[in-house]
């Protein structure tokens, strides 16, 4: 009997996030199967994953001790009511990831993504304002280049144009600070020397707006989709002592640095700098099943538990906060890794890491590189009236030759998993050599 419907194998249907739809269903890019540092493509190619899938699977991929946890989780209790219901492995996790946090961050709230984790944090930010008396104090302060997910409240405090321009009018009432990436630090190793007064620029909108009116400034300690972003020395502390200073919360943004990218657990502990909360998501069940959290202080939590005690007192949630599966998958992710002493790891390849990808310094159409812990960045040279479409040349052609990349505009952005060894760093690197060679 002929079917009135598409065969499983024709991609009409499926509208796929973030991609240009008819390029790819022209020439599929297809993933079947995952083991450690390689992707097999449908052809049956190994391909070396040099971003973590999107920045999410730290571990690599195919980890025992998580595929196994997922599997028990599924058998022995498959859901629960995340609303005035409770489960065990919610609660350890929770404790594990606050033990995980920079001291003075106790609570976690659960959320199902980045962008769920940004939404939490923005609300939370104003509504614990209100609950303190301070219901005036509701500007949001982002930061241009800034990428915090996709939802009406990231969008609004993002800075990534094609990102907001579609989309009609966004929050009222956000202000924005200057992006960070000066032309002064070109070719930077590591946390670039230049900048660090950017952060004043906070004071004149302080001033401009009043500082009792501002809930929050949210920024990415190490800006990843907008092409990585590296904070100068000194402006995430002098973000730090504005906020402080005028009684605003600093939330950083840490779904991509979170879980060892920079060789520590969270940015903040490798900047040490202190947030009031920390929003984060991908590395925490490491892209295995959707999860993320906001990590708060004591101080922001406690401001809501107050009023009758048979009252909620945060009207905000989601059907799947914290579910069964997402936090058996995290207690196995953040149990890999412990044992495998991976953000340690992860801070001894960094050298390496960095000068492997200096190393293209050089080569053609490169502009600028720079690196900080298992992040490395290649800027080309756009396209003259044809921005991306260069980068976008290096990812086709480094994946037909084995290797996973990413870009964004014209940056060719590389986060690998944190098992990476040197072997893949020189395969990684050498493969986009040789593809900077053959670029137009
Ligand atoms: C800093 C930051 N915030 C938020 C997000 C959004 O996360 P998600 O895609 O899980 O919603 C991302 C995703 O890359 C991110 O890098």
């Amino acid at each position: 009997m002929a079917l009135d419907r598409p065969t499983p194998n024709d991609l009409r249907a499926f509208w796929m996030p973030f991609t240009a739809n008819r390029q790819f269903k022209s020439a599929p890019r297809m993933l079947v199967g995952a083991d450690g540092m390689f992707y097999t493509t449908s052809d049956g190619r190994q391909v070396l994953d040099g971003t973590a899938g999107l920045w999410c699977c730290n571990a690599g991929h195919k980890r025992p001790k998580i595929v196994e946890a997922i599997q028990k989780q599924a058998e022995e209790l498959d859901y629960a009511p995340a609303f005035q219901m409770g489960h065990p492995k919610a609660f350890e996790l929770a404790n594990r990831l606050v033990d995980l946090a920079p001291e003075g961050i106790d609570h976690a709230f659960f959320v199902n993504s980045g962008s769920e984790a940004v939404e939490t944090a923005l609300k939370i930010a104003i509504a614990y304002h209100r609950a303190k008396g301070d219901g005036a104090r509701t500007r949001l302060i982002g930061r241009e280049r800034g990428y915090h997910g996709v939802n009406f409240g990231g969008i609004s405090v993002g800075g990534i144009v094609n990102n907001r321009r579609h989309f009609g009018a966004m929050l009222a009432g956000v202000d924005h600070l200057p992006h960070t990436h000066i032309p002064e630090n070109q070719w930077s190793k590591g946390q670039p020397e230049h900048g660090a007064y950017l952060a004043e620029d906070l004071e004149r909108i302080v001033a401009l707006h009043g500082p009792d009116t501002i809930a929050a400034v949210i920024v990415e300690p190490v800006a990843g989709s907008t092409g990585v972003l590296l904070p100068p020395k000194g402006y995430l502390e002098r973000l730090r002592a504005i906020t402080a200073k005028h009684g605003i919360l600093l939330i950083f943004d840490e779904v991509i640095t979170g879980f060892g990218r920079l060789g520590s657990p969270f940015a903040a502990q490798h900047f040490d700098v202190m947030p009031d909360m920390i929003t984060c998501a991908k590395g925490l069940t490491n892209g295995v099943i959707p999860m993320g959290a906001v990590l708060t202080t004591p101080a922001i939590h406690d401001a809501f538990m107050q009023g009758p005690e048979n009252l909620i007192e945060l009207f905000h949630g989601y059907t799947y906060s914290g579910s069964p599966i997402a936090s058996a998958a995290g207690l196995a992710t953040l149990e890999t890794y412990r044992e495998e002493g991976l953000f340690e790891r992860a801070a001894e390849m960094a050298t390496y890491w960095e000068e492997a990808v200096h190393s293209l310094r050089g080569k053609p159409h490169v502009i600028d590189i720079r690196n900080m812990g298992l992040i490395g960045a290649v800027e080309l040279e756009p396209i003259a009236g044809a921005p991306t479409q260069r980068a976008f040349s290096a990812f086709l052609k480094a994946y037909e030759k084995g290797v996973l990349i990413r870009t964004t505009g014209d940056i060719i952005a590389m986060s690998p998993p944190l098992i990476i060894e040197k072997s893949h760093i020189d395969q990684l690197i050498g493969t986009l050599g040789d593809v900077l060679d053959q670029l137009d």
